[in-house]
């Protein structure tokens, strides 16, 4: 059985390395550069962990700058099977309220400035074409390992959410945020993308933990977004995405993901011409 090792990617306000036993921290370079922070290495219920700070420790990276690459392929190395993920997001949607929580399952891509392939003929990179299927970009099994720990705590939660990924580092005009509802986006984000697409790439069974902070720059009642808004609503509900966390891994270690990995690694073989 292939030994579980589960990295989780801090977002803004949830990265938080209190929650590990055994914390040691561990500076890693890659053939891409650099990782965003540092990784913290620990357990969690029994289980190897790591943890990435998305945008660094003193949240010093815009999202176009983050390097995703270095990232994804630090957290591949250092062993892990899994990425779990988390994210503040604005909402697009009366039904997602402030607060509530998305185990994410679509994306529409509006980024445009950031390298989304381990394939680009990067020096030290891997070899040939990669065309990797996208239709579901999270990992379905381990989706349902977050949709299991999210329940029994009280709060809101959704099994789905589609979110579309702006470029940034700006929020939304009115117009776009109305927009994006038109295209069918429930929720909105800097940094989905490209991560799970790297991830996939990468054979992990990602999965991703939205936190709705606002209502972007569509909503006629409510405030438009600002870096005030999100950081109130991250103190205020940073405690409940720590908890699916922590319970996930529980109910992740308590299964056997060879057939999963292998299927992931399958995918990925295939894809490359
Ligand atoms: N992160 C949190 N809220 C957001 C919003 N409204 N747009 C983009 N990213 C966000």
């Amino acid at each position: 059985m292939v030994k579980l090792k589960i990295g989780i990617i801090g977002g803004t306000g949830l990265d938080n390395p209190e929650i590990f036993t055994n914390k040691n921290e561990v500076s890693v370079t890659t053939p891409y550069g650099a990782p965003s922070s540092s990784l913290i290495t620990g357990q969690l219920h029994g289980v190897d962990v790591v943890l990435l700070a998305r945008h660094g420790r003193q949240h010093e990276t815009n999202p176009s700058s983050i390097n995703y690459r270095a990232n994804i392929h630090a957290l591949k190395e250092i062993g892990c099977t899994h990425v779990l993920a988390t994210n503040a997001c604005g909402s697009l949607r009366d039904e997602y309220r402030v607060g509530d929580l998305i185990i994410l399952d679509q994306f529409i891509d509006k980024t445009f400035k950031r390298e989304c392939t381990f394939y680009s003929g990067y020096e030290g990179g891997p070899k040939g074409v990669m065309h990797i299927p996208m239709g579901h970009p999270f990992c379905e099994d381990t989706r349902k390992c977050m949709i299991e720990a999210s329940k029994g705590f009280g709060f809101s939660f959704h099994e789905k959410g589609t979110i579309v990924i702006i470029e940034g580092p700006r929020f939304s005009t009115v117009a776009e945020s109305k927009m994006f509802r038109l295209w069918g986006a429930d929720l909105i984000g800097m940094t989905t993308v490209p991560e799970v697409c790297l991830a996939k790439e990468a054979g992990l069974c990602y999965s991703a933990v939205a936190m709705v902070t606002d209502y972007d720059s569509w909503k006629e009642d409510e405030p438009h977004v600002s870096v005030e808004i999100v950081g109130q609503r991250l103190r205020d509900n940073a405690e409940k995405a720590t908890k699916v966390l922590l319970k996930a891994v529980e109910l992740i270690a308590q299964r056997d993901w060879d057939d999963v990995i292998k299927r992931h690694k399958d995918v990925v073989d295939g894809s490359v011409m």
